[in-house]
């Protein structure tokens, strides 16, 4: 699995959102990472479906991993399916039925995650692992960008590798989101990440193909 550089878009300028996705995909980014929150589930509001489609119809083809950190995830994981997400990613404190909304995501061919929460126990994924495509874990409480890493989350990534990824043959992607940045990535990478969402570690630091390109060698060369 190559490793992949997610770009997220809360740290971008909005008032220029659509240029901002097509420079920082220009410069690097493999994907762009589109976080979804509803001031109810975390407290913070941000974007809902028609920034998404809007993109699509600015003319970004890059896949937009939405993160939704909302509740109820229902009726958004259509919305954002029909909105042009490549692949929704849910909290499981959210979902009243976590393999239905799995289910839901793929009806729509759009890849599923999950998000695990800095104090979610990640043995929560072991049921679904034939139904999940991503897992995401938190770096950073949900809610704000700029946040610092919490370095408990590099044993979560090698127990999620290790202990349960393991448990499948199904390529399943692990990502991890919060407080990624030049000086740490490298850490993330040796703890077995193979997705590395980074806001403010990308947006706060143009000109933008310098700073990816110093964290995709670092992530190649792990040190
Ligand atoms: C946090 C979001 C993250 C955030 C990452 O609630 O889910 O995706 O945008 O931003 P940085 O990289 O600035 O921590
Ligand atoms: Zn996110």
């Amino acid at each position: 699995m190559r490793y992949e550089i997610a770009a997220s878009l809360l740290a971008a300028d909005f008032s220029q959102l659509g240029k901002e996705a097509q420079t920082v995909i220009d410069s690097g980014a493999d994907t762009l990472h589109f976080d979804v929150m509803d001031n109810h589930f975390v407290p913070n509001l941000t974007m809902g479906p028609m920034f998404c489609a809007a993109l699509r119809k600015y003319g970004i083809t890059a896949d937009i991993s939405v993160h939704l950190m909302v509740e109820p995830v229902d009726r958004l994981i259509d919305d954002f399916a029909k909105a042009g997400a490549s692949s929704i990613i849910f909290h499981p404190e959210a979902s009243k039925n976590i393999e239905e909304n799995l289910d839901q995501i793929h009806k729509h061919d759009c890849l599923s995650g999950i998000a695990i929460n800095p104090d979610t126990d990640p043995s929560i994924i072991e049921k679904f692992l034939e139904k999940i495509d991503i897992v995401l874990v938190m770096s950073v409480y949900p809610g704000f960008g700029g946040q610092k890493f919490i370095s408990s989350a590099l044993d979560k990534i090698k127990h999620i590798k290790n202990d349960i990824l393991s448990k499948t043959q199904r390529p399943i992607q692990l990502s991890v989101d919060g407080g990624i940045h030049l000086q740490n990535i490298s850490e993330v990478a040796r703890a077995g990440a193979d997705s590395f969402v980074s806001g403010s570690g990308i947006f706060l630091h143009p000109p933008y193909k310098d700073v990816i390109g110093k964290m995709r060698e670092k992530i190649t060369l792990k040190d």
